[in-house]
């Protein structure tokens, strides 16, 4: 016999199933019908069984976020299941996971397809969040390069001047300028297509936390991160459960009056740098 589990049509989808954005489905999809986008088959299989078997609703679909035309096969199966009410965004690589023009492609152009895709399909009432990184507070783009970034579609980010000349020095730097992007193209969507959509989207910018990606981040670079952590408020890293539990907040209908920002959570990483009691090198 086949079971019906799930009446509810409410679909929450979410681009990148690891440490992170399982614990933001976790923390806020029970009863909805989730849908699980990832690259990688075996992440997918994986975490959607234990997510069936811990009493929730999965389906998944291999996705690419680089590629625009994966990112909107997985917003319409999105939509194909339900009324889409939240989107979460987690896919990406850190700087000493990859290239430069991978974290770009992927961090920074990848995010804008997402957000493009879904702006076409979320429901009224509905709710995105992306995952940016507390490095997009690291260094300030000047003012006229993000009113450019904000007046430029997705695909054409990387023919930015600025982007190509800063953007490819190293990976830090790469990853620094996706992550701020990834602010700018959630305050674009929030006055643009997902408004007419009647949606809200916001980022928010964790600090140090640690999953797999941070384990990769400590072997390559341990100094400079011992060092922001030692020099934060808080003297310690991050758990994806706290992420988690800011994710769900902007989600819900709670936060029904934030809209287009980011919230930097860091255990006070930014602070430190920004009143100089830590002194950070990009690399
Ligand atoms: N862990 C941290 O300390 C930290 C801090 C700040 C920001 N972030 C950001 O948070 C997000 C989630 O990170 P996490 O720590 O949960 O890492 P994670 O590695 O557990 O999750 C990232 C997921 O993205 C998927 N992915 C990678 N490339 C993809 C592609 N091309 N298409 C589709 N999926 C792809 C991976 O398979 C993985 O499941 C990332 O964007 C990361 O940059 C992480």
């Amino acid at each position: 016999m086949n079971f019906d589990l799930n009446k509810n049509k409410e679909v929450i989808a979410l681009l990148g199933a690891g440490s992170m954005g399982t614990a933001i489905i976790r923390r806020f999809a029970a009863g909805r019908i989730i849908l699980l986008g990832d690259i990688s088959e075996k992440n997918l299989e994986r975490t959607a069984n234990e997510l069936r078997y811990s009493g929730y609703t999965a389906e998944t679909c291999v996705v690419n976020a680089m590629e625009k035309s994966s990112v909107e096969a997985f917003a319409e199966k999105a939509a194909s299941l339900g009324d889409v009410k939240y989107f979460v965004d987690t896919a990406g690589a850190s700087p000493n996971q990859s290239s430069p023009e991978h974290i770009l492609k992927l961090d920074m152009v990848g995010t804008g397809y997402a957000v493009d895709a879904f702006g076409k399909v979320m429901a009224k009432g509905g709710a995105g969040l992306i995952v940016s990184s507390q490095t997009g507070y690291m260094f300030d783009i000047p003012y006229e390069v993000e009113a450019e970034i904000l007046n430029t579609p997705a695909e054409k980010l990387m023919d930015i001047e600025y982007i190509k000349e800063t953007g490819f020095q190293n990976s830090g730097s790469a990853y620094i300028i996706a992550k701020r992007v990834n602010h700018l193209q959630a305050q674009k969507a929030a006055a643009t297509t997902w408004r007419e959509r009647r949606a809200r989207i916001n980022t928010i910018s964790p600090g140090i936390i640690v999953t797999p990606l941070a384990y990769d981040e400590f072997n390559a670079a341990g100094d400079a991160y011992q060092g922001m952590i030692d020099s934060s408020a808080a003297m310690r890293t991050g758990s994806s459960d706290e992420i988690a539990e800011a994710g769900a907040f902007l989600l819900g209908e709670h936060a029904g009056f934030i809209n287009g920002t980011d919230l930097l959570i860091d255990g006070g990483v930014i602070a430190a740098i920004r009143t100089g009691q830590y002194k950070l090198t990009v690399r």
